[in-house]
Parts: C-alpha cells; sequence; structure tokens
C-alpha cells in the first residue's frame, strides 16, 4: 500500500482554485489514489452564469482532464488545424512543459512529506523538465508534426507546420505570410459566398496570444530541482510508482502523442474512427500546397526572366545541362542494351 495514499485517508482536505486545471487534477488523483478520505472541501463560486451547485456539478461530471482551450491545448489545436504555422521562439531553448499529472503527484508528496517530517524552513520544489529531461523547442516541434501525421484532427485549415526562429525579420515575414495572408484570402472567400468574415479577427487574437509567450520561449530557464531529488529519495518504491515526478522517465514522444489524443477526443470531441479520412484531407492538403508553391515559383521566374539576361542565361544553362544529362543517360542505357 502506498505511504502518501494511507496518508491523506480519513483526512478532511480543502482545495482552493478546484475549478481551474490543477484543482481537477488533484481532486480526481486523491478520489483515486485515496479512496477513504474523510471528505474534500472546495471553494467555489458562482460564474459565468452558473451557480456553484451547477459549477461543482459539471466538475464531478467531466470525464477528461483536457476541457479548457487555454494555454497549450489552444497552441495544439490551433498548430493541428493548420492556424498556427510558425512562432518566435529559439529553436534550440529548452521547452520546459511539465505533463499537469506529474505536478499534482508532486503536490500530493509535499504535503505528505511535510506533514509528517515537518523541515524546519519552508522548502520550495520545482517541478521543471530542462535540467533532467531537456526537449527544445525544436524537437518538440518536430515530434509533434510527427504526431499529427498519426492522428490528425478533422477539417484542417491548412497542413499542420511548426516553424520556430527567434529572427524578428523571419517573424514577421511569417505572420504576413502564413497567417495573415491566408485569413485575408478566406474572409474574401466568405464574404463572397455571402458569410461573416471571422478569420482575421480569429488570427489576430491567436497571434497577440502567442506573443505573450515570446519572452518564455526565447530564453532557456535554470531552475534548482534539489529539494524535489531529495522528495524523490524519500519515498519508498510503491510511492514512487503510484505518485511518480520522476521527468526522467518520460518519454517526449509518447507524451505528445497522448497528449493530441486527449485534445482530439475531449476537447475537439472527435471521432477516433475519422483519423483515414482526415489523412486523406492531409495529403490532398500537401498536393495544394506543393501545387501552389510551384506555380508561385514559376510566375515569378517568369518575370524575372522577362527582365533580366542574367537569369535567362541561367535558365538556358539549367535547361541545356539537363537535356545533355538525360541525352547521355539514354544512350548509355541503349549501349547496356
Ligand atoms: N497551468 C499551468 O501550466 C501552471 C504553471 C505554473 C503555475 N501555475 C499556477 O498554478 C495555479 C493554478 O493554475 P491553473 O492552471 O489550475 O489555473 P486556472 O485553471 O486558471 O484555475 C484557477 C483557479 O483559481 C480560482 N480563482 C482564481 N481567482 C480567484 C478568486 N479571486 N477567488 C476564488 N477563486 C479564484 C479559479 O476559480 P474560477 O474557476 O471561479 O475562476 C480556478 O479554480 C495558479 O496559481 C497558476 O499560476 C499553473
Amino acid at each position: 500500500m502506498s505511504t502518501i495514499a494511507a496518508f491523506y485517508g480519513g483526512k478532511s482536505i480543502l482545495i482552493t482554485g478546484a475549478t481551474g486545471f490543477l484543482g481537477k487534477v488533484l481532486m480526481e488523483k486523491l478520489f483515486r489514489t485515496s479512496p477513504d478520505l474523510k471528505v474534500i472541501y472546495i471553494l467555489v463560486r458562482p460564474k459565468a452564469g452558473q451557480t456553484l451547485q451547477q459549477r461543482v456539478f459539471q466538475i464531478l461530471d467531466s470525464k477528461g482532464w483536457v476541457d479548457n482551450i487555454n494555454g497549450p491545448n489552444g497552441i495544439i489545436i490551433a498548430t493541428g488545424k493548420g492556424f498556427l504555422r510558425a512562432i518566435k521562439a529559439t529553436p534550440m531553448a529548452v521547452a520546459d512543459v511539465i505533463p499537469v499529472d506529474t505536478v499534482v503527484n508532486l503536490m500530493l508528496a509535499v504535503g505528505w512529506y511535510t506533514a509528517v517530517h515537518r523541515p524546519k524552513s519552508t522548502l520550495v520544489y520545482h517541478i521543471t523538465s530542462g535540467n533532467m529531461n531537456p526537449c527544445n523547442w525544436h524537437k518538440m516541434g518536430v515530434q509533434v508534426l510527427a504526431t499529427f501525421e498519426k492522428i490528425p484532427f478533422e477539417r484542417p485549415f491548412r497542413r499542420p507546420n511548426a516553424n520556430f526562429t527567434s529572427n524578428s525579420f523571419t517573424s514577421q515575414y511569417w505572420n504576413a505570410v502564413s497567417h495573415r495572408a491566408p485569413a485575408i484570402i478566406y474572409d474574401c472567400y466568405l464574404r463572397l459566398t455571402g458569410r461573416k468574415p471571422r478569420m482575421t479577427k480569429l488570427m489576430n487574437r491567436l497571434l497577440r496570444t502567442v506573443s505573450m509567450l515570446e519572452y518564455f520561449i526565447n530564453r532557456s530557464w535554470e531552475w534548482s530541482t534539489y529539494n524535489t531529488e531529495m522528495l524523490m529519495s524519500e519515498l519508498s518504491p510503491e510511492d514512487q510508482r503510484v505518485f511518480n515526478f520522476d521527468v526522467r522517465q518520460l518519454n517526449w514522444l509518447e507524451y505528445i502523442e497522448n497528449y493530441v489524443l486527449g485534445v482530439k477526443k475531449y476537447l475537439l470531441k472527435e471521432d477516433m474512427a475519422g483519423i483515414p479520412k482526415a489523412k486523406q484531407r492531409l495529403k490532398r492538403l500537401r498536393n495544394i500546397h506543393y501545387l501552389f508553391n510551384t506555380a508561385l515559383f514559376l510566375i515569378a521566374w517568369r518575370l524575372l526572366i522577362a527582365r533580366s539576361q542574367m537569369a535567362r542565361n541561367v535558365w538556358f544553362f539549367i535547361v541545356s545541362f539537363c537535356y545533355k544529362f538525360l541525352s547521355y543517360f539514354r544512350a548509355s542505357s541503349t549501349l547496356k542494351v
């Protein structure tokens, strides 16, 4: 039996912020691991037209923990749906992301340790991944894209992409070309088909939200995890299993896949049976993307050739080189026969 789970048995616990992201996960973990808890008191206020009773029932009814589009959830949706394709972030900076379950496990372990061992000073426990199991933004982006190939969201606006740059000029270029221009084009289409334009407004709001993260995602942060590691060593093997907060065991790809699955199932309420169709749509979007880029390149090149002798010379050199190469290849294969 877990010592920590047993410690919470028979206790009365007050949780503030129980309607929030962390509070709900904390409550769920307590219910699951310490079923003989005496009582949980929660601090709740009426909000957004809901009475506090309605809010409490809503928490108790919610099946999954992914139930809002704040923070990383919103970014995952915006990326998977192809709205957000580039972010101003230093690619090699550490993405100090931490799973909520890990945070909650540490909180419960700290509660137990503080009550039982009564440390003389106030200990601060940092739970971060950066110094134990670092993953930078570039690697995170690659893994998120690989996951969207496997588990795509339905009806994406564009093909998902995840570019990171710390260069302001490149970032502004991407914002103009990859975000604002497609939004304006889509709004024109909505207007022409008699519908209300909405994409530009949505895009501006999304870019404003992402820009608030810039200070943090363009730097790497160092945190001392000394107390957290000390606490880990105090836990029995069973507690280390049930209240695991050892981020070294975290497999980022597996974590990202589970995260995307959770968002797809609990937040977007998409059916898993629709994955093959979503994959086909992604393929179509990829072909459209290549076709569009090729057409754009040919138009730009044609314009350049019309104006510059140098471009014409380069073009004729490339064409004659390809022709010679193909003739040589054809001649050598004829000889072999
Ligand atoms: N999530 C993260 O990634 C993260 C990371 C680092 C630190 N933290 C910290 O962890 C804490 C919880 O985070 P969270 O993500 O769970 O936040 P959250 O989802 O926004 O939840 C906040 C909770 O606090 C309650 N609350 C806020 N103001 C209140 C007030 N004036 N009176 C009573 N209750 C109030 C909210 O109640 P209502 O629902 O009624 O508004 C809600 O239950 C915060 O201090 C946050 O800064 C979170």
